[in-house]
């Protein structure tokens, strides 16, 4: 695990973007990994910048979305496919039919097992880009007594129902269920870049650097990955 430490949450932002577009203008036809949540999206904003001063071309690129909530249709505007549309995809010139998100409808076992076969047909993801939760999770991957291999239905902790909140009117609106690839799934990406900015991060920050290796921070596996890259500012650094 290499880390990198920036002055602020702008800095991690403009070093991410400058990653995954130097992969992009590398590997054309590279397969990201994306998250959502509020800590991509400026890295999200400079992807976009870059795109349109003739930097980037997102054209032959297939991308794979880490999750999304169960029982949302995509239009609902807090689902995670309406968020990439609107934070992303719109913006840039991917080919819809390379974007994958895990759908928060149909049936639940086809809905994982097409996932990960999906995943395989693409040679598995290149580049996945993460955030990471307070409580340590990764994807919707929260703390358990193991690390989930693949693509699976979570039930959302008290805790990750109400950081999340914030988004819908009220915590009763927060959807309780969740699609999201496992801890195994991420971990089979060929490169891991992790980002984390502000000091309430800092305790995970922590606990995935300094603690013990287990699936009660799922953050802490990817110490066991071989090419994960953490960005963070110094807020969240502030424990290390
Ligand atoms: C998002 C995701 C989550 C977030 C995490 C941090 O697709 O899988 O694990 O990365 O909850 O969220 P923010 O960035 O909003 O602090």
């Amino acid at each position: 695990m290499e880390l990198h430490i920036y002055k602020d949450a702008q800095a991690v932002s403009t070093a991410a973007a400058t990653l995954i577009a130097a992969r992009v203008i590398g590997q054309p036809d590279c397969v990201l990994g994306l998250a959502t949540g509020s800590t991509p999206l400026a890295t999200y904003r400079r992807l976009i910048e870059l795109y349109r001063s003739g930097v980037v071309d997102f054209s032959r690129v297939t991308t794979f979305n880490l999750d999304e909530y169960r029982g949302l249709e995509s239009a609902h505007p807090q689902s995670y496919h309406h968020f990439m549309q609107e934070n992303l995809f719109r913006h840039v010139n991917v080919d819809r039919e390379r974007i994958h998100i895990p759908s928060g409808n149909g049936d639940e076992d086809a809905v994982c097992r097409t996932y990960e076969e999906q995943l395989a047909q693409a040679g598995g993801i290149d580049l996945q880009l993460l955030g990471i939760g307070r409580n340590g999770h990764i994807a919707f991957n929260e703390p358990a007594d193991h690390f989930p291999a693949a693509t699976h239905i979570v039930e959302l902790t008290a805790s990750t129902i109400e950081a999340n909140r914030r988004f819908f009117d009220s915590a009763e609106a927060v959807p309780r269920r969740a699609v999201t690839m496992g801890v195994g799934t991420i971990l089979r990406a060929r490169a891991i870049l992790l980002l984390a900015a502000g000091a309430d991060k800092a305790d995970a920050i922590h606990a995935m650097v300094h603690g013990e290796i287990t699936p009660r921070c799922p953050a802490s596996a990817l110490r066991l990955h071989p090419n994960t890259v953490v960005l963070l500012d110094e807020a969240a650094a502030a424990r290390l």
